[in-house]
């Protein structure tokens, strides 16, 4: 393994992450816990080590930060991973200001407009004016399209669109320029990698969305694409389409950020050797496409080790688990910190990337 360098008496090193994707003019980081920084030191130094960046993979999100009622929120969990960032030099994402999925069960039950409004203006006021020239990048409005809901803008219906109408997201991304004018502001979406009809209609309502915003002049700097691909079985790949959609991007005038990138093994055999190379394979497939487009400035993983993802985990999205019951292996570090495939996949498509400036 070209990565790993051989250090006489101690285990193997690797090479970090980050400084390969710095070389490039690449930020490289990972989702992270407050509760792993707190409880897993040696987690900690691998992310020390490998990371130049950290997303809180749970503890800004409304509803994770929310005590029960309008106003009343725990930020500790969310102060724990910005200090960290800051303790260790390390970059910061924000994830996320907005999002219909983990927002707290009393807004719906709000009022009117105004109260709704009211509501989202305090939370983007206060949390990205907490961190304010702190944060790198802000999720205003995760995941924001679903063409599947029927409006001819393919916008999301749940939640928010229902009583503000699609001037929601223009408001968001004004209060956040507003509460922390120097943190590139993202539309960060899912489904939109592959080659598919489904993903292709999901291109086609974000680059619609993104267009609209631009003509308005709503304040937005960069489209997240998550990545949480499947190793086998799932959606097929076509490096055209993705090439095409990046640069449809870039052609707005905006930057791009892999924001959420997990390889998924559920259909893969379980032999370990097997899975773990056709892991790396559909990282290497992926990132090869999406690094030659000089318009992406960050990769994130959606965690570094296996010890701590949330597939592995079992939370949510049970079609990614394995059925017979064997862990998931979907990231560059195993469950012993040690190195995977997957690992040597993302450094070499670093090393092959064209060098390009920060963004
Ligand atoms: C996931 C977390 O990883 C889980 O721990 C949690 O149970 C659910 O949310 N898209 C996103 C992320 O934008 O916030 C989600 O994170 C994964 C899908």
């Amino acid at each position: 393994m070209a990565f790993l360098v051989a250090a006489r008496g101690r285990a193997a090193q690797t090479q970090a992450l980050c400084r390969l994707a710095a070389d490039k003019g690449l930020v490289y980081g990972t989702a992270i816990q407050a509760a792993q920084i707190s409880g897993d030191r040696t987690f900690v130094d691998l992310v020390r080590q490998q990371t130049g960046l950290v997303v809180a993979e749970n503890d800004m999100k409304w509803q994770c930060m929310n005590r029960g009622s309008p106003g009343d929120d725990d930020f500790s969990r969310a102060d724990t991973v910005a200090d960290f960032a800051l303790e260790n030099g390390l970059v910061l994402r924000g994830h996320n200001l907005l999002w219909y999925w983990r927002t707290p069960a009393w807004f719906s039950s709000l009022a009117d407009r105004r109260e709704q409004e009211r509501a989202i203006s305090e939370r983007i006021r206060l949390l990205a004016g907490r961190y304010r020239g702190r944060v790198h990048s802000w999720d205003v409005v995760n995941e924001p399209i679903e063409p599947e809901d029927g409006r001819p803008d393919g916008l999301r219906t749940a939640v928010f669109l229902k009583a503000l109408g699609p001037g929601y997201l223009d408001l968001a991304h004004r209060l956040a320029r507003e509460a922390d004018p120097s943190a590139r502001l993202v539309v960060n979406e899912y489904d939109v990698e592959m080659d598919t009809p489904k993903h292709e209609a999901r291109r086609d309502v974000l680059l619609a969305l993104l267009q609209r915003m631009r003509a308005s002049g709503t304040p937005v700097d960069a489209v997240g694409i998550q990545a949480h691909l499947s190793a086998v079985g799932g959606p097929p790949f076509s490096a055209s389409r993705l090439r095409r959609f990046l640069a449809d991007i870039a052609a707005l005038d905006l930057t791009i950020q892999i924001t959420e990138l997990d390889v998924t093994d559920e259909h893969a055999p379980a032999d370990i050797a097997l899975r773990d190379g056709l892991v790396a394979d559909t990282y290497r497939r992926f990132l090869d496409v999406a690094l030659d487009e000089q318009a992406v400035k960050l990769v994130v993983t959606w965690g570094l080790s296996d010890r701590h993802s949330w597939i592995v985990r079992r939370e949510t999205h049970e079609s990614r688990w394995r059925g017979d019951g064997l862990a998931s292996r979907p990231l560059p570090f195993d469950t012993d910190l040690q190195p995977k495939p997957a690992y040597e996949a993302i450094a070499q498509a670093f090393a092959n990337a064209p060098r390009r400036a920060p963004g």
